[in-house]
């Protein structure tokens, strides 16, 4: 309950703070005036960021997340600057004074991120146009009236619920996809964000709005650090929004106790399923049993890396079953190409990964880097052996076996438990990224194990051009992510719903179709359930089937959480509650144009690099760190 009110709190502050922008902005433009007659300054504002900016009490934001978030933050910006100018970037000789705003305004939360360097932005990126567009009415002129007439209907409006967002977000899809295809990526202002950066400026709201913030460039969440400048205002609006709250407090407490009998008993049924689960269990925080393993030690368990102990292979390196001297069975996975200096970034996040013990998901036990002369720098990472396989082996593979409907079922909850734990018991949250049938292993009881949480960080894609490529694997990867970079939880409830799909049908999740052509599972699916022909997605000779209803009940929650639109999909927390208990699938939201028709649409705007042959990050799977020197500055 306390947390409830607490977002309530933050919300309440966002509507009045919002109001307060444009003031705030008017004065900050009136000082800079008195002050603009020497050097080059920055017309970019980056003061209302400011007030937007998640702060350090999340010290352990890897550095991806972080460089996408610092990389929203200048489309924010501009997109300020769009609406007060008619300029989507500043002139090229303010670059400089630009990035040192935005290094001050960064250093105020956290020390020591060096945002140009550690995310690879180069200084002339925030004054470059995409196409040689740098106003708002090239824009318009480079865009039929058609596609500027639906990016008003759909974005000049309040972007906070999940149906207006969706259709806005839509809208510049399909715009980008048509005029904007393909050019300058690399580039902060580039031509995929072009469209965000435009539907903000024209919003009614503006871009510093919560719900337009939240929709379009992903910031969503906020805390605020009161400064001497503006306290008074923040007094203000906290006394206001205290004052709301009281009342609210008021109001829902009738409501409150109303419904804590019904919750009660709710949370029975819940803290009973919790203690079947603590058995798999270990608390997040107790000392983690991490072991740090010599290579002397890998190499013995492994007999010198022998051929015959591969159990799988990766664009990152190969996997080795190994037996440690106590006879425990292991899974090594061996990076290739490793560079001693990403070695404590590696560390840490291994560290964060081994918090993570769901009995849903695979434990991580140890890692070991050291350099030999033979075989020069090792990263290796060692997890539990899980012996019976993976999903795609199952279903698809040399060893595909008919498996049971309450086979099937146990696995896809148990996959949804795992994912849930990751959003929503791991601290900090861990999105996966890279969810397929290939992640998720068996054990001899067919219960499933979620591999390789954690590591799609470990992609250079992470560290540069963040939004232009993703980790993934084609036909998991949610299209918002693909077109946008745009990540949440919820990209991660795309790819499961498309694993599900799978696990229901015995179809892969990219479907050949006669002429060599592909389609995605979620559009077959979706026609069949359109066509009331739910059932028809159930592979065909299935042992054991369950109830018809369930059944469909299943196929309706794999399609709504593999629905195109990010907003139309429930969360993992939903998807569990509604395996568990009776609540009822919400009705499937249209589907807009599908987005992704055409794969080629995909390959189009996603990739720079031609090599995009069934992994969007281009040489597939994960990577040691990338050099930073060795990109394209
Ligand atoms: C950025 O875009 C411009 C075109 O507006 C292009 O000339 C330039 O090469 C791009 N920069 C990068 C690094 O791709
Ligand atoms: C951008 O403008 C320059 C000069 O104004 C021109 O030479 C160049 O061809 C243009 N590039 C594009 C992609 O339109
Ligand atoms: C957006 O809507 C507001 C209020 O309805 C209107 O005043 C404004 O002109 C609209 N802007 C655009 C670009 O259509």
């Amino acid at each position: 309950m306390s947390v409830f009110f607490f977002l309530l709190f933050l919300s309440l502050n966002l509507g009045f703070q919002s109001q307060s922008i444009s003031s705030a902005s008017t004065i900050r433009r009136l000082l800079q005036n008195q002050t603009t007659n020497t050097t080059t300054t920055c017309p970019l504002d980056f003061e209302s960021l400011r007030r937007r900016i998640q702060s350090s009490n999340r010290p352990n934001l890897d550095v991806a997340t972080r460089c996408h978030y610092v990389l929203q933050g200048i489309r924010l910006v501009q997109s300020e600057y769009l609406r007060s100018t008619g300029n989507f970037v500043p002139p090229l000789d303010s670059a400089d004074a630009c990035w040192n705003s935005y290094q001050t305004l960064v250093n105020d939360f956290v020390s020591g991120f060096d945002i140009r360097k550690t995310c690879g932005f180069q200084t002339s990126w925030i004054a470059e146009g995409c196409m040689n567009i740098t106003t708002r009415r090239e824009f318009e002129s480079n865009v039929s009236s058609t596609a500027l007439n639906n990016v008003a209907v759909a974005c000049n409006q309040s972007l906070e619920n999940s149906s207006p967002c969706a259709s806005c977000t839509t809208t510049l899809s399909s715009l980008q996809a048509t005029y904007l295809a393909g050019n300058s990526i690399g580039n902060v202002s580039d031509c995929t964000a072009y469209p965000l950066i435009y539907a903000a400026a024209v919003n009614q709201f503006g871009p510093a709005d919560s719900g337009t913030a939240k929709c379009l460039f992903s910031l969503e969440s906020i805390q605020i650090k009161p400064s001497n400048k503006n306290r008074k205002t923040i007094i203000a609006v906290a006394v206001v929004s205290i004052s709301f709250l009281i009342l609210f407090l008021g109001l829902s407490g009738l409501w409150y106790f109303r419904r804590k009998r019904l919750e009660l008993l709710k949370k029975r049924r819940i803290s009973r399923r919790e203690s079947e689960l603590a058995s798999g269990l270990e608390s997040i925080n107790s000392s983690t049993t991490l072991v740090n393993y010599t290579f002397d030690q890998i190499k013995t368990a492994t007999k010198k890396f022998s051929r015959d102990n591969i159990i799988g292979k990766g664009g990152y390196g190969n996997v080795y079953k190994g037996i440690l001297p106590d006879n425990t069975e292991i899974a090594v996975k061996r990076f290739k190409n490793c560079s001693v200096s990403g070695d404590a970034i590696f560390a840490h996040e291994v560290q964060v990964i081994a918090s993570v013990r769901h009995v849903n998901l695979v434990a991580l036990r140890g890692y070991c880097t050291a350099t030999t002369p033979m075989e020069g720098h090792q990263r290796i990472l060692v997890t539990d052996l899980v012996k019976n396989g993976s999903l795609h082996d199952h279903l698809f593979g040399t060893t595909k076996n008919n498996l049971s409907w309450p086979i099937r079922q146990k696995i896809a909850l148990g996959t949804a438990r795992g994912l849930l734990y990751l959003h929503q018991g791991a601290q900090p949250a861990i999105i996966h990224r890279d969810i397929k049938a290939s992640n998720i292993l068996l054990d001899e009881a067919f219960e499933p194990k979620v591999a390789d949480f954690g590591l799609a960080k470990f992609t250079p894609e992470g560290m540069t051009h963040l939004s232009t490529r993703v980790a993934g694997t084609m036909g998991y990867v949610a299209p918002e992510y693909a077109l946008y970079g745009q990540l949440t939880e919820r990209s991660d409830v795309y790819s499961f719903g498309v694993v599900f799909l799978e696990l229901l049908s015995g179809k892969k999740a990219l479907m050949a179709v006669e002429d060599g052509q592909n389609m995605l599972i979620t559009d077959w699916a979706w026609s069949l359930v359109r066509d009331g022909r739910a059932l028809d997605v159930i592979e065909d000779g299935m042992s054991d089937l369950g109830n018809a209803e369930v059944m469909e009940k299943y196929v309706l929650i794999a399609v709504l959480c593999s629905h195109p639109q990010l907003y139309a999909r429930p969360t993992m927390d939903q998807v569990v509650k509604m395996f568990d208990t009776d609540l009822a699938v919400p009705s499937i939201p249209d589907r807009p144009i599908p987005i992704i028709a055409n794969i080629d649409d995909i390959e189009r705007s996603v990739g720079s690099s031609g090599s995009i042959s069934g992994n969007l990050s281009g040489s597939g799977g994960f990577h040691c760190y990338y050099v930073q020197d060795e990109d394209d500055h």
